[in-house]
Parts: C-alpha cells; structure tokens; sequence
C-alpha cells in the first residue's frame, strides 16, 4: 500500500495529538534503562512504512574529513578488538551483542583475519538481506584498501550472484545462499569460522543455519577435522534462549554509544496510520528547532530532501539515503523496517514509528501465504526509537497510545514459526533430515511441517510422507534455488515444449517488479504497456514484456524501458537470473524448447507446480480457492482485473482489507485432471459441470 500523501502538503492527514508536547517531562529512555535483554525478534521484508526524520546535516558538513582508518578507530567494538580476539580465540562457540552501528558487521570479521584466527580456512558472515551482504562487503573492501576490490580478500555470494575469488578470506553472504552451500557440503568444510549475523532478526534461513552449523562442529569435532568456530550476532535477543541451544556458550556485550532519546505516544488510537505520520512529520518540521539552520522567514521550517529506503529498491536510490544532504535542508528517510536494525543512517534526530510491519505469514488452515500489515512487537518498537539516538540526544513519536504499545506482544514470532516451509522441507531432506526430527531453536507448528509435506508429495519429491527420501524429481528439484513449485514447472517444461518461455516467466517471478508504477503516472504508464497485455493474464503479458524488451536495440533499451515504464535494472537482472536457471536445466538435462505462440502449453506447465494455488470464480467478482475453499479477490493490479475468467492459477497473495490475488493466468478446470488427478482426490475437489 502506498501512501496516498503527497509530501509537501501539510494540510493533509489529521495530527495527532501526543500525550507530551514537544518538551516538557519527556519519557527519557537511555541504554541503561532499556528492556535489560529484549527477547527474540522476527521481522521479514518487505516491511511497513515508517518516517525517520534526520537532523540537518550542516554538523556533519562541518565536521574535518576523516580517513577511512580513522573511522574504524572510533568505533565502540575498536577499544574491545584485543578482548573479543581473546573471546573468539578461547570459545568454539561464541554470542557478541551490541547496539546497531557499534561495527559488529564491517569490523569483526576483519580483526579475525587480521589475527588469523580463521587459519586456512574462510569466514563466512551471513546476512538475511541481499542488499545488506552487498553493501557491506562493498564497504569492507573498501575499508580494507591497498587497491582491493569487492572479490579479491573480501567477497559476496548473493543467489545469483557471486563476487568470490580464490583470494577471499571475507565472505558475506546471504543465510539463503550458506544453506545452499550446506546441501552440497553439510560439514561447510570450506569455512573454518561462521558468524550467522542479525540472529535476532530469526529468518528460516538463519533458524536452520543455526541446527546445521551446530551439527557441524560437532561431527567436525568427533571425526578430528579441521574444527569450526561459530559466531552468533546481533542487535538485541534473547541472549539465554540462544545460549542454552548453543550448549550454554559464552555470550559478550558491546556497549555501544547511545544517547536519551524522548519518547512520546499519542493519547488516543489512529487508525489511519499513514496520515498521522506525515502530520507529525509536518507538526515537527514547523517546530522543532532548525538548529544551525538559517531562518528564511517565508518558509516554514526548513527545505526538505526526502529519500526512500527499502529492501527491493534499486541500489543506486538505496545509496541516496547515506549522502548527506544539502546544509540548512532537513533529509527525511521513508523506510521500512531495513532501518531499524540493518543499516545505519547517521544524524537521524527523530523517529516517527507507525507500529505497523508488512510481514508474511502462513495459514496452514487455509493454504495461503500472505503479505498482511500488523502491529509490530514492543521489541521493534524499542529498536525503532534507538534509531533516533545514535549521534545526539533523539525524539520518538509513537503512532499508537500507550496502552496500545503495552498490548504489543514483547517479541515478535520466529518466521519459521510463520512461514510456508516448503522450501525449507526440501532443503532439509536434501540433508537428509526430516523437518519433525530437526534440532531447531523454536520448532515451527507441526500442521506447517506436515502441510510442507504434502506439498513435496503432491509435487512428486518425495515417495511418501514419513521417508527421508527424495524422489529423482525431488533431487533435481532442490537443485534449483527456487521454490519447489518454482523449480516443478522448470522440470516439467520438457514435457510441454515450453522451456525457453518458463524460464523466463520463472526468472521473472525470482527477481524484483520489472513493471514502474509511478503513483501520479499510473494511468500513463498502464496505457503504454496496454500493448503488451495478454487475455491469459499476468504471467504471459510479463513474458510480452520480456520478449518485446529483446527485440529492443542495445542503444535504445534506456529509452525504451523510460517510455514503457520498465525498471531496467531489474529486466537485465531478471535476464541474469534466468541464465542462471538456464544453466541448472541444462545440468538436469532439459533441453531447450520453445511453444511459441501456443500459450497453453506454459499455461498447462505452470499448473504442473501450482495446482495447489488455483481459485474458482463464484459470484460476482469473487473468487474461492480450491484448496481450502478461502474468499478471494483479483488485486486491481492484475491485467485480468475487471474480467472473470472462471479458474486463475495465482503466485501471490495480499491482504489488506480483503484477500487479494496478484500474478494470475487462466487455466482450465481439465487441465487439472490432467496434471493432478491424485490432488483433486485427496482434496475432494469438484467443479459445477461434474455436479
Ligand atoms: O553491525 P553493526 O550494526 O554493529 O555496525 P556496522 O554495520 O559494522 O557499521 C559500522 C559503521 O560502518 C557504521 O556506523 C557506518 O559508519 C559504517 N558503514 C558504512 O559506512 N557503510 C556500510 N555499508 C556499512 C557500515
Ligand atoms: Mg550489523
């Protein structure tokens, strides 16, 4: 959901007003008297929008350029790198808190190569985001000079991306890709020591990395190889939850340098959280002290410069967000909850803290997987005001009423505890483990494990549901980075002739939106692409895109992506993304073939891995999943949006005030006899013409 604000308005939204003016008797909360150990935090991306304001940057304008060098010196984990050396050295397992921006992430991993503790081997630093194990090798390399660039001692392996050399030392990593890693090697013996980074943040990736590291230095351990060190960090967790798992290990503290920050919450509720932000982010603009700004008497408060920062934006934009902004301008950062822990922004002064996260969760009741905005946990909360305090004394502005935070729950919930498992199910038994018999920290709900199960049954990669056992299918499935379902269509492309037009729709459905709607550019950029429109929907009119984007002149390609509203970058990722897929077929065997304009074959093709996800026309306008029987509705976003075709298969679901359907094709009711005959069974499906 968009804001529907048009920053620069202040007339829009209704303020709330805040049980605390801007001054008086503040709430003062400081390091000393935050929650002493805040438990475990879960967030996902893409996450909800909340409003950082940063203070004018004329300080830092002023401030002496300092060297690279120097800047390393002055970090809080500079004056503890002899003492944590000696923790590192002594513990085979080891936990470092500390607060976001103390230098865990960028120092840590270098003081180890320094002191060769690593020996022969590499040190893994995982990370949950790509765009956090990018921007930070690039940094460390950086920070490491002597001509070196991102590749040589330190690297990065993103999925579908690897920025690696015989010469690194430093990997960064993303906790998807070291769980890949660990398929082909389950001891990792490639690493001699692995930090699992931003642990509080308890992705599935990083949740399972935790029982495969652990299991790995134990039969490194017993069979006298090489033994691995293990790290654990993070911002805030619940340090004796993780201890006790890791056997009890030893756990450090850094202390960062934070300052009081003032925390306000609003006397009664809004539920339009969205205009309450930017009416407090106006409410502070107009007040609160400029500083060092030069007062112009025809404006009120300062000029602003508002940039955004979330995981799927271009990088490029992502950067903006780090550069300071113009002296006596007020630099407003719209983020998502990548700000609360992951990277660091410096000079934000005030926060503004909707309460709200866009998480993704699974309800094996229903089947569905879904993006829902939710209250987020006190333990975020608490995080999100930190971010207000990291140079100078800050202010928080809570969108919600005291009460309303006291009803917050205090951690959030473990993905896996959330999440379809499907993936994790496969990656498991590629380990040859059962997901009911893994050693996991917290163990998901046994309906999830069980319905991640049937799923693999369903799509033919196990033999049966209690075996360890991988099928041929389910061997070769887990070769592919994607989602079983994903990864069934690629191998069932042979069968229908379609593998040049399933990469591409599979590729384009891995990577990032290629389609630009700018909010006032619509309507313009929905009749530029109207060309491009396929009546099976949106899986086919993104594979016109592709084909069309092809044709195109290298020379021209900016122009043309410009005039239909193509993000670029992502196209030619997405072109990245498929070479790669391309590669693993050929591996597997798949020959190339192509269906040209007989649609129903990748139609047919795309139902081989998501039958399950198949919704029934029932009355006007809605729409009712096979599998579960859910009310559901064509996201407006959809080319088949305002038509009624009678079954659509879709890729993804959003719930805002209703259950929406996005990325649909047609299909027919037939078909599915075809290609899941046994799935119709189990579920007792019939359609209206058998009645
Ligand atoms: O991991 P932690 O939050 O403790 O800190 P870090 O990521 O190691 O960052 C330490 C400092 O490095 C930050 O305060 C930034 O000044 C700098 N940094 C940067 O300039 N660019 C990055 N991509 C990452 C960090
Ligand atoms: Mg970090």
């Amino acid at each position: 959901m968009e804001s529907k604000y048009n920053i620069g308005n202040s007339k829009t939204g209704t303020l709330p007003k805040f049980q605390m003016k801007l001054k008086p008797n503040p709430i003062i909360f400081s390091n000393k008297n935050l929650p002493s150990s805040p438990k475990k935090i879960k967030l996902s991306e893409p996450e909800h929008k909340k409003v950082i304001i940063s203070s004018n940057n004329s300080n830092f304008h002023n401030k002496p350029k300092i060297s690279i060098q120097e800047q390393r010196r002055k970090l809080p984990v500079f004056d503890k790198r002899n003492k944590l050396l000696e923790l590192i050295k002594r513990h085979k397992t080891l936990i470092i808190l500390g607060e976001t921006g103390s230098g865990k992430t960028t120092q840590i991993p270098q003081y180890i190569n320094s002191a060769r503790l690593q020996e022969n081997g590499i040190i893994a630093v995982t990370q949950p985001r790509r765009v956090a194990a990018i921007s930070v090798a690039l940094r460390v390399a950086q920070e490491y000079g002597q001509g070196m660039s991102v590749g040589d001692v330190v690297g990065y392996t993103v999925r579908f991306e690897d920025v690696t050399s015989k010469k690194t030392k430093i990997k960064y990593l993303t906790d998807g890709m070291l769980l890949r890693e660990a398929m082909f090697d389950r001891l990792l013996m490639e690493y001699t020591v692995v930090i699992l980074d931003e642990a509080h943040e308890r992705t599935i990736h990083t949740d399972v990395l935790f029982g495969i590291v652990k299991k790995a230095q134990r039969i490194r351990e017993e069979r006298n190889l090489a033994s691995l060190k293990i790290i654990i960090m993070s911002a805030t967790m619940d340090v004796d939850h993780f201890s006790r798992y890791f056997n009890n290990c030893q756990a450090v503290y850094l202390e960062g340098r934070t300052y009081p920050v003032n925390v306000f919450y609003t006397v009664k509720p809004h539920d339009d959280y969205q205009a309450s932000c930017v009416a407090t982010f106006f409410k502070i603009h107009k007040e609160a002290p400029p500083k060092l700004l030069a007062k112009d008497p025809d404006v009120q408060g300062p000029p602003i410069k508002v940039c955004t920062l979330y995981a799927a934006q271009p990088g490029t934009q992502q950067m903006t967000v780090f550069q300071p902004s113009q002296p006596n301008t007020r630099k407003v950062v719209i983020s998502t909850n990548i700000a609360e822990t992951s990277v660091t922004i410096t000079g934000i002064k005030y926060v503004i803290d909707s309460g709200m996260v866009k998480a993704r969760s699974f309800h094996p009741a229903t089947g569905l997987e879904l993006l829902k905005v939710q209250r987020i946990s006190q333990e975020q909360a608490w995080q999100r005001t930190g971010r207000a305090g990291r140079d100078s004394e800050g202010y928080c502005y809570r969108i919600y009423t005291r009460s309303q935070f006291e009803l917050m729950k205090k951690t959030s919930i473990p993905e896996i505890q959330r999440a379809n498992l499907n993936t994790v199910a496969l990656q498991l038994l590629a380990l040859g483990i059962h997901g009911l018999h893994f050693d996991f920290m917290d163990k998901p709900p046994k309906e999830a494990i069980l319905a991640a199960f049937e799923q693999l049954k369903l799509l033919g990669a196990v033999e049966n549901m209690d075996s360890n056992n991988l099928s041929p299918l389910g061997r070769k499935m887990a070769k592919f980075p994607l989602d079983p379902r994903f990864s069934k269509i690629l191998l069932s492309a042979q069968q229908f002739g379609c593998l040049e037009e399933t990469l591409t729709v599979i590729a384009l459905l891995s990577s990032e939106s290629i389609l630009l709607s700018p909010p006032s550019k619509r309507d313009q950029a929905q009749n530029v692409r109207q060309k491009f429109c396929s009546a099976y929907g949106d899986h086919i009119t993104l594979l016109n895109i592709y084909r069309e984007f092809n044709n195109v002149g290298q020379n021209n390609r900016r122009l043309w992506c410009h005039e239909h509203f193509i993000n670029m970058r992502n196209i030619l990722h997405a072109r990245e993304v498929r070479n790669q897929l391309e590669d693993i077929c050929k591996k597997c065997d798949i020959s190339i073939s192509s269906c040209g304009s007989q649609m129903d074959q990748l139609r047919k093709c795309l139902l081989t891995g998501l039958f399950t996800n198949v919704a029934e026309l029932h009355r006007d306008r809605h729409y009712i999943t096979l599998d579960r029987r859910q009310v559901v509705q064509i996201h407006p976003s959809s080319s088949l949006y305002g038509q009624q075709p009678h079954f659509v298969l879709f890729t993804e679901v959003v719930q805002t005030s209703k259950c929406y359907l996005r990325s649909l094709t047609t299909v027919e009711s037939d078909w599915l006899y075809e290609i899941a005959p046994e799935y119709l069974k189990i579920r007792n499906i019939r359609f209206n013409k058998d009645s």
